[in-house]
This record gives C-alpha cells, structure tokens and sequence, in this order.
C-alpha cells in the first residue's frame, strides 16, 4: 500500500478526528489500541513517521552489529518525495509438512498472511496423504485474506542421492528444504520456516533482508545461540560449523537465483561445486557425525563460504533456548520478538506456555478482524498463566512487536474505513 503524502496528511487527521468521536461515542466496531505495555497513552496515528515505520522493511536497530547510522534520519526526511509505485512484487514462503504438522502448518501461514502488506506465495511441500487436508483448511479462510494468497501443494522429493537415505535424516522429509532451489526453478528468492513458525510482524519485514544483501551473500539465518558457552554446537558438535555458534535454519531467507549459480568452496574438492553437487558427496562425508540432520548441512556448507551468509538477530527466530534458562536475546529485549519458533514441541505440550499461548491464540483467531478482541486481548490473559516460567516473566519481549502489529493494522483499517467512506 502505497499513499501520497497529502492524502495520507489529511487520512491521519481524520483518523485522529475519528479517535476523538470514539472515545465520545464509544464505537465498539472500529475498535482503538488498548493500553499498551510500552508507554501507555501514546497516539501513534497522529504521527505520520509511523506509517512511514510501519511500513519501512526495518528499524536501524536492526543491522546486524547493532551500529546505528544517526544520519539515516534526514536522509527519510517527510519532504522526501515518496518513491512511484513498482509493478507487485510477490513473496514466497516455503515451508515442509510431514506427519502430524498440518495444523501447526496451516497456522504459520495464517500468521503470515494476516499481518502482511505485499501478496504471499506459499510452496508447501507435504505427504502426499496431508494434501487433502491443507485444501480443505486454506480452501476455508474468508476471502478477504485469500485473496491475498496463492498455494501450491508439492510431494516430497529428492532431486539427487538415495531418496530414502535423506528421509531418514533428523525428522522425515527435513532434508526437502535443502533441494528447494533445484525444485523451485521459477523461483528467485524465498523465506523457508519449519511448521513450528509463527510470524508476529508482516512478513515483508523480513523479506526486505534480501535487498541488503551484499554481492556475495546468498542466505540469512540467525544463529543457533547466543551464548557460546551454553551453545549446542559450541560445545558438542563433531563437524565444521558456521562462527561461534553456528546457525539455525528453521528461519532461513535464501537467493535461490545466486544459489543456483554460485560455486561453493568445500573440503572435497578443490575448484569448488555448485549446490547441488555438493549435496550429496558432503553429506556423505559427514552423515555420521552430524546430530541435527540438515541444519549441520548448512552450517558446514557456509563454514567453508562465510562470506555468502547474512546473519540477522535473534528477534528473528526467537526460540525457548533464548528465554528457558534465562533472557539471552538481547535484540528481542529491544525490540520484541518478530518471529517466534516454537521448536521442542512446545506448542503441543505444557514446558513453555509463553509459546504455546501465541499458538493457540493465532490458530484460533476467527478471522473476525477484530484484532484486538480476539487476538491480542486472550494473548495478554494467556500469557499471564505462564508467570511461573521464565519466558513468561518476560511479557515485554513477547509482546512487544506483536502489539505494534495489531496497532498498524488498525490504523491500516481506519484508513480503508475512511476511503469507502470518501
Ligand atoms: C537475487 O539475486 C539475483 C542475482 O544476483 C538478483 O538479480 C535478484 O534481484 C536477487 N533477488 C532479490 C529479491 O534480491
Ligand atoms: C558481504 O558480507 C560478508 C559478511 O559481512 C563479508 O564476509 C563479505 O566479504 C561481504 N562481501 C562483499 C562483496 O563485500
């Protein structure tokens, strides 16, 4: 969505206009912000900087390193002329489904289409057995939100090797995401999550990564731990990995265009191997000393090419490891949790209720699009039955970005509200 300045400048007056009638009437449909857990009587829509934040890819904060640029500032200046409208950019998410994951599937691409600005591909590689099922499911979301999405249903499939030698690997078909450049061919760039995933912020927010690549880079993960002390690799692993602490992939933006066309250094072969070349000798190589199956694929992979890896922080793909021994995330603690990986199972057990109440509120949310009555409100009581927890006594973290989501698409809906009704 793309607004001119001078619309935008007197939308944002009627919108504060329309607030001001709310609280005299009480308009239960166009329902405001509640309290905020950051600074309560904040009015956000009065400024027209926060759209501009809303809808910027991200916060200086978020360069990895934290450096802060102070002169970024002018260079957005509000007399900047905003860009022309670029003809519609599709984004593409890819997930794999295997076994009992349908409804956890099916809610991660629910978070991810709800909140999002620009219109999602999702490639969904699943058994064929589940195919059924995700139809029946994506085939009952209302159309308001349909209408920005297109899926495809792939099988699983292993382009080179033995097919059911990489099945075996860590989880069944956790191996797939490794091909999806050679099944994707059509295919420039994609976000691939585990099922596990829930996004609490648009995904064009993430997605906006892939610009700031650099001429080598062709990835992006966060890493695997924070700590390397306490790190898993760090500690145990019997194989190369990426930095101190390796990465993780169950985030992971890839360039499937440079990926396809790249030769990766190796310790196999001196002049280097292209993707899928490389796959199976190294896996070979290294099948009995790796633990987490693929991911320890990609950690050796850009522990021989670091150079072809962004890594982004941890906020990114925010997991029980960040808060269950205590808060270890610092880029979370500053600007909230973006994205949140439920790995360990814990959306299905009761070890972190923090995650599984996110779980649960998004898959059960009506599509009713009254965010805040029927997402945020239930998240805040939820969340409070996890105080016993050290995630849970972290209610800033994990609710932090979420809160600016549900505000940003309120004021989304007041604007839409007012230009139906101009
Ligand atoms: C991916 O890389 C190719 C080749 O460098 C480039 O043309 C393309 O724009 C990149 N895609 C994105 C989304 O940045
Ligand atoms: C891209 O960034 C990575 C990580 O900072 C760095 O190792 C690499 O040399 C950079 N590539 C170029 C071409 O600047």
């Amino acid at each position: 969505m793309r607004f001119r300045w001078k619309l935008l400048g007197s939308v944002l007056c009627l919108t504060g206009l329309l607030l001001l009638l709310h609280r005299h009437l009480g308009n239960a449909q166009l329902q405001p912000p509640p309290g905020s857990t950051s600074g309560r009587g904040r009015t956000p829509i009065a400024t027209p900087g926060y759209f501009r934040a809303a809808e910027d890819p991200m916060s200086r904060r978020d360069v990895p390193g934290g450096k802060k640029k102070p002169h970024l500032a002018k260079v957005r200046a509000p007399e900047q002329k905003p860009k022309p409208p670029m003809p519609e950019e599709w984004m593409h998410l890819a997930v794999v489904a295997c076994g009992d994951r349908v409804e956890e599937t099916v809610t991660m691409l629910k978070s991810a289409v709800l909140f999002s600005f620009k219109k999602i591909k999702f490639h969904i590689f699943a058994e064929d057995s589940l195919k059924p099922d995700f139809e029946i499911k994506l085939e009952k979301w209302p159309q308001q939100i349909s209408r920005k999405v297109e899926y495809k249903i792939y099988p699983i499939t292993f382009p080179v090797g033995n097919p059911q030698e990489w099945k075996k690997l860590f989880k069944p078909c956790a191996a797939q995401r490794l091909f999806l450049p050679m099944l994707l061919q059509d295919v420039d760039s994609l976000l691939y999550v585990d099922t596990d995933v829930l996004f609490l912020r648009p995904l064009d927010h993430i997605w906006a990564f892939l610009r700031r690549f650099n001429d080598t880079q062709l990835a992006a993960m966060a890493p695997e731990h924070e700590i390397s002390k306490i790190g898993w690799y760090s500690r145990f692993a019997r194989h190369p990995f990426y930095g101190t602490t390796g990465v993780n992939s169950g985030v992971m933006l890839m360039n499937l265009t440079r990926i396809r066309n790249q030769q990766f250094k190796n310790n196999m072969i001196p002049a280097g191997l292209t993707w899928e070349e490389m796959l199976h000798p190294l896996y070979q190589k290294y099948k009995n000393y790796i633990t987490w199956g693929d991911q320890d694929l990609l950690n050796i992979i850009f522990y021989f090419n670091p150079e072809m890896l962004y890594v982004f922080p941890c906020h990114w793909n925010y997991r029980p490891d960040h808060c269950m021994y205590g808060s270890n995330c610092k880029a979370a603690e500053e600007e909230g949790v973006s994205i949140l990986h439920g790995n360990r199972g814990v959306y299905h057990d009761e070890k972190q209720p923090a995650f599984k109440a996110f779980y649960e509120v998004i898959r059960d949310y009506p599509f009713d699009d009254n965010l805040f009555q029927s997402m945020y409100f239930p998240l805040q009581s939820k969340f409070l039955e996890s105080v016993h927890t050290l995630c849970g006594r972290i209610p800033q973290v994990f609710l932090k970005q979420i809160e600016k989501t549900m505000k940003m698409m309120y004021e989304r809906r007041v604007v839409m509200h007012i230009r139906s009704h101009a």
